[in-house]
């Protein structure tokens, strides 16, 4: 029934609809249709009642429902804590592969090395839950496919410059427009599930928190639609992870990387390290050239392009 509801309210384009009009479509007493209405604005919909009836706010740029992959394939809450424990959760209880956990708003939002990701209204939070039939060790290539691909989709749809960095982060001129964490489970020697957490800044502000990130809606100058990127993406990343065990995913990734031959810091939760970005390896691992001219290999981290540092 929240589905039949908001598909006749998104159908409206933001016009009010009767509570009459909506009884007799939905086959429901106007009490019924009242309750309904107070149960979905309790859960973070935007509705206005008056007495010409409800009206759905901001239909245009609706998340929760209506996007065309099959209603079960997508899980929409409009507040979590974060999707990812929402996906994990589900993701032991037994969701299938592919399955995508999408929030409004996270409350709290995590990023890499434990910090907190802002997660304001108008941004798109999702975590895609993957059960591939992949040994643990190459888990790393649906990071990297997640990140390539999602910097490919942007590309084309708004004809902007995405590029990755390393490990995940995608970039336009420098500031970060997506920030991707992942989480794995293991069971034995093989993968449980791969978790993978994307942020985009889009219709949101996220300058206002963090003075390095940009949103697409900045990049284009309008207000821009959060269901065509989030479908366009899953299309694009559901047909490049087919083949993903005979592509080489790092070849492709660094043609598009902005991390290589650049002045790089990496913090790990103990350490920091400087040098110049010489190559990601095979396994995914940046490999820095040291003032000192030794090499290291460095597999996780927290990179930071050093152009504007001293
Ligand atoms: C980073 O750059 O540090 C990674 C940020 C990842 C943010 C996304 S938003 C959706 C998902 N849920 C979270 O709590 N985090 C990821």
């Amino acid at each position: 029934m929240k589905e039949k509801i908001l598909k006749l309210l998104g159908n409206a384009h933001s016009q009010f609809i009767s509570g009459v009009e909506m009884s007799n479509r939905l086959g429901i007493s106007r009490v019924a249709v009242w309750k309904h209405m107070k149960r979905l604005v309790r859960e973070g919909y935007d509705i206005d009642s008056s007495p010409k009836g409800y009206r759905l706010n901001s239909c245009r740029d609706l998340l929760g429902f209506s996007l065309e992959r099959g209603e079960s394939a997508i899980r929409f809450f409009p507040v979590v804590d974060s999707t990812m424990d929402r996906a994990r959760e589900l993701a032991r209880q037994g969701a299938a592969h592919f399955t995508v956990v999408l929030a409004e708003q996270q409350e709290k939002g995590r990023g890499r090395l434990n910090r907190s990701w802002f997660s304001q209204k108008g941004g798109l939070w999702f975590t895609i839950i993957l059960k591939p039939d992949l040994p643990p060790q190459l888990s790393f290539k649906l990071n990297f496919t997640a990140s390539l691909c999602l910097a490919r989709t942007l590309n084309r749809l708004f004809d902007i410059d995405a590029r990755v960095k390393w490990p995940n982060d995608i970039l336009v001129d420098n500031k970060k427009l997506v920030g991707l964490l992942s989480e794995m489970e293991t069971r034995g020697d093989m993968i449980s599930f791969v978790n993978i957490g994307i942020g985009i800044n889009v219709n949101n502000r996220p300058e206002q928190d963090e003075p390095n990130a940009v949103a697409i809606r900045t990049l284009t100058g309008r207000e821009v639609s959060r269901k065509a990127i989030l479908g366009a993406f899953l299309d694009d990343f559901e047909a490049m992870l087919q083949d993903i065990l005979e592509k080489n995913i790092i070849d492709l990734w660094k043609e598009q990387s902005s991390t290589i031959g650049k002045r790089v810091r990496i913090e790990t939760l103990n350490n920091v390290y400087k040098g110049v970005a010489l190559d990601v390896d095979e396994s995914g691992a940046l490999i820095l050239q040291q003032a000192d001219n030794t090499t290291r290999r460095v597999i996780y981290g927290d990179c930071f392009h050093r152009e504007n540092e001293s």
